[in-house]
């Protein structure tokens, strides 16, 4: 009988530590492969645009329509999470974030009527 418990806690025990880590592996950025998506360049513009100043250009616009409102959020959550930007004022970026997203719109609709060559 002690050892048929001792079974049960184990598992349990197994349980839980899978449950553990499958939580911290189930990043959204990297399951939707969020990082893989736009050149290191782009990933610059964009987040200078938001965190300082500056202007996303047409094409690392057309990149960020690429990566997805999604990939494009979680990223600018990930960035809110980093110390360095602990004094920057959420819904501020979130705001900015919105409003690049917008503008990109536009431009990606403006740039590419023609059916994309792949
Ligand atoms: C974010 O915080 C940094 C450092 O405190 C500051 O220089 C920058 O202007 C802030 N950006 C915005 C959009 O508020």
């Amino acid at each position: 009988m002690a050892s048929f418990n001792s079974y049960i806690v184990f598992g349990v025990l197994v349980v839980m530590a899978n449950g553990a880590v499958m939580a911290r592996d189930v990043d959204p950025i990297k399951a939707n492969n969020c990082e893989t998506k736009m050149t290191l360049h782009c990933v610059n513009e964009v987040f200078t645009s938001i965190f300082k100043t500056g202007i996303v250009t047409d094409n690392c616009c057309i990149e960020l329509i690429g990566l997805g409102k999604f990939c494009h959020d979680a990223l600018i959550k990930k960035t809110l999470e980093n110390p360095l930007f602990k004094n920057n004022d959420t819904s501020v970026i979130l705001s900015r974030g919105a409003q690049v997203w917008n503008k990109c719109t536009l431009v990606s609709k403006d740039v590419s009527p023609s059916p994309s060559p792949y």
